[in-house]
Parts: structure tokens; sequence; C-alpha cells
């Protein structure tokens, strides 16, 4: 047999070893690269807009540098499905937004109640609305004066547990006592939702609901709501039946910078405002009524002495700090306090608007509401309003948009509950950033109907 030279084994045998470390390192890379793209199509699979390829190379990261590789990569995924799969509930105009605000604020907006304060029922004896605390009836007619948004000049303030709570004082205020029959209340729909479900609820023998504004032609006495800017819609609002015998209630829970340019001082006989929407501070359940009537004051605070004997004073006191903190901040914008509420929460909307419009405009199969821009007497500019809500249409053959964006995994309310089509939904705009980017990122994933 013919001896094989010893360089020619050498070199075979530098080639045996070369091809499999060749073998080695390209099966350890298809293994890598299988993972990794496991990892993606899985996190594909569930349907979402999220953007894995942003995230692969955090992905990718955390494998080389971890040695549990695939646990880490597992839990990164996890946290992915977990996001694609996660219910986005959008249907309540829960206010978390302007946390960030008030986290900002640190200690200013604390209050302290001692054991022994705001121990009696009462706090103002000598006021129509004897459960009225004085502190809190300063910083709202201080703040209106600010803002500019309603005049508080001979009126009465009547406080209530949120504007929920005066909206029944009102209905109840407004009613003849001894008619034959139940007043009518309506609004033009779209309405708020919690409107008729409010009036009727009770069976109340004094009102009852009437209902769309729009196509109301009875004779008589009526009572007329006006939201405005309208929720859900965002569009400012005037009465709509515009007979001598209504009775108006004007509900401009909205009727702020952040949402809507501020054209005029409100001059109403009966206006209805909350903290949960200028502030966010749903939780402490305080809404304000500024009242011409003083008949109409003493009844509304008939019915919430009989109803709840009272609105809580603690509450009233956190409502007044959190109030004199946003009057603080609009006299303060000027000096090295930092950005003012206002400045703030107009910024935030007008992102979020931004955003959406962006994402709606790219395609054809949803469809927003234009507003007209107006001079802003607060800001002292013209502006777009940027309501709370997202009144969104679904276009094309979609008739029921709430149950298609449910397919998706969004919680919306119907237009259905507004008294109009189905083929609207109501979003809030007022929940987290964590929230709204999850929205976008869901919507803009959906490409057909
Ligand atoms: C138009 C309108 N009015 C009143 C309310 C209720 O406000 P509150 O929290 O003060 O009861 C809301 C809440 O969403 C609203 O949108």
């Amino acid at each position: 047999m013919a001896k094989i030279p010893n360089t020619v084994l050498f070199s075979s045998k530098h080639l045996l070893v070369l091809s499999l470390a060749l073998n080695v390192s390209l099966i350890l890379r298809m293994l890598y690269e299988g993972e990794e793209r496991h990892n993606n199509i899985s996190c594909h699979k569930n349907g979402t807009d999220f953007d894995t390829k942003t995230h692969s190379s955090i992905i990718k990261s955390r494998l080389v540098m971890a040695s549990s590789t695939s646990s880490l990569a597992n839990s990164t995924c996890t946290d992915l499905k977990a996001r694609s799969n996660r219910i986005i509930n959008l249907d309540h105009g829960n206010p978390t937004v302007y946390e960030k605000f008030w986290r900002q604020t640190g200690d200013k907006t604390n209050i302290i109640i001692r054991g022994w304060q705001s121990m009696s029922y009462f706090a103002d004896v000598s006021n129509i609305c004897w459960f009225l605390v004085p502190e809190f009836a300063k910083e709202v007619m201080r703040l209106h004066r600010l803002v500019g948004n309603a005049v508080t000049e001979g009126r009465y303030i009547v406080v209530g547990t949120g504007s929920s709570q005066l909206f029944l004082a009102a209905l109840y205020a407004l009613s003849p006592s001894h008619a034959n029959e139940p007043i009518n209340v309506v609004c033009a729909a779209p309405y708020y939702s919690s409107y008729p479900t409010m009036t009727d609820y009770l069976k109340s023998g004094l009102y009852k609901w009437g209902g769309d504004a729009n196509s109301y032609e009875k004779d008589g006495p009526y009572i007329e709501l006006i939201t405005s800017p309208n929720n859900p819609d965002g569009h400012v609002r005037t009465s709509m039946v515009n007979r001598s015998q209504g009775l108006l209630v004007h509900d401009l829970a909205y009727y702020w910078p952040q949402y809507t340019p501020i054209s005029f001082p409100a001059d109403n006989d009966l206006t209805l405002f909350t903290l949960s929407k200028i502030t966010g501070h749903a939780g402490s359940r305080i809404g304000w009524a500024l009242v011409k009537d003083k008949e109409v004051a003493k009844k509304m605070t008939k019915f919430i002495e009989l109803n709840s004997i009272g609105v809580s004073k603690d509450s009233q006191l956190r409502a007044a700090k959190v109030l004199s903190a946003v009057s603080d901040s609009c006299e303060q914008e000027n000096s090295q306090e930092g950005e003012s509420f206002f400045e703030f929460s107009h910024k935030l909307m007008t992102k979020r608007w931004k955003q959406l419009r962006e994402v709606v405009n790219r395609g054809e199969l949803f469809s927003l509401p234009q507003f007209s821009p107006a001079f802003c007497n607060f800001f002292n500019q013209v502006l777009e309003p940027q309501p709370a809500f997202v009144w969104l249409k679904c276009e094309g053959n979609v008739e029921d948009c709430g149950s298609f964006l449910r397919e998706h995994k969004i919680l919306t309310r119907s237009g259905k509950q507004f008294g109009v089509s189905t083929k609207y939904v109501r979003i809030s705009l007022l929940d987290t950033d964590e929230s709204f980017t999850q929205f976008l990122d869901r919507l803009s994933s959906i490409k057909s109907m």
C-alpha cells in the first residue's frame, strides 16, 4: 500500500478539525436563528400590531448575554404575547391621563386632615348650600375667573358628589312638583350615554327621558341637556329644541382649555362642572353647579340633603387643594415653576390627537370628526378642539364597529348607547400612556374589515 505523505496527513487532520468547527458553529447559528425566528413568529402569530422587530435587538442582546438564554427570551416573548393578548378597555372615560403631572407636583398637593377636623355635617350655615366648604367655593371661583370659562358673579354654587349627583338634583329642582305627568328630559343625539339611564332608573313621577332633542316636537315645558363640548363627539353645542318653555341644563364637564378653545365665559341659568374631567380626580367624586335662580339652588341643595346629607368635606378640601394647584400653576407660568397644568394637559391631548389622526388617515377603514379651529381666550391663540373622546366611525360595510373592534381586543362604547348608529364607537383618550400606545399599535395593525 502506498504510504501517505505526512504533510497530506497533517493537512487532512486540520481540514477535519476545521470542518467540525464549522459544522458546530453552523449548527449553533441555526439553533440560535431558529430560536429567534420562532420568537418572532410566535409573537406575531398572536395577531398583534406590536412591532417585534424593534424589540428583536433587545431579545438578541439578552440571548447573547445571558446563560439562561432561552428562558429570558421566552419571558420577553411572554411579555410581548401578554401585550398582544391584553384587552384594551377604552369604554370608560377613566381620566388617569394626568397622573404624571400630579406626581410631579410632589408634596405641594398633599393635604393633612387631622382626626378632629371636618367632623360636623355642616360647613357654612350662612350659605344656601350649607355643606359647601368655603375654601372649595373660593377655589372654584378663582379658577373660573382665571380660565374665563364661566361667569360666577350672581351665581349660587351647589357642590355635589360628582356632577352625576348634581344632574339628578337639577332634574328634581327643575321639574314642576304638581304636574299631571312627568316632564320630558331631552338631549340631542349623540348624547352622553348615562343621561337616559340616570333619568329613568328610579322611575320618578317628576321627570322621564324624552329622547333625542333633534326630533322633539311636543308642546309644554321640557328639560333640555346641553353638553358642550359634547360627549361623545366633541362638538360645541347650543340648545337644539330652542323653545321658550325649555329649562336648560348645561353640562360643561369638558369646557376646559385642554379640550376645546375657551371662546367665551358660559353665562347660563344652570351649569354643571366636574373635578373628574378637569384635573382627573374622578375618585374624589366632586362636582359643582353654578345656579342663577335662588329657589333652584335651594331645591338642588334639598335634594342632596335628602340623598346624602351633604357632600364629603374631606373630598371638598382635597378638591380645593387640587384646584388651587391648577390656578397657582397658571399664575406662576412665567416663573421657574415649570409648565402650568393646562399647558401640560393641552400638549398631551395635542400629541394624542396628532398620533391618532396619523394612524387613522393611513388607511380608509375608519374616520374621525373634523373640528373648526377657534380663538382661545385662555391660550390667546387660534386652536383646534381636541376632545377627551374619539368618536370613531367604521367605514365600509362593517355595521357594528364596537363588535369589530372587540374582535381586535379593543373595548369601546357603541354608538347605540349614545342614541345613534352602531357604525360609531366612543373611545376614551383619557387613559394611561401605555393603554393609548397599545391602542394605536393595535389600530394600525388592522388592515381590512
Ligand atoms: C358629560 C359628562 N357629564 C357628567 C359626567 C360625570 O361626572 P362625575 O364624575 O362628576 O359624576 C361625565 C363623566 O363621564 C360626563 O362625561
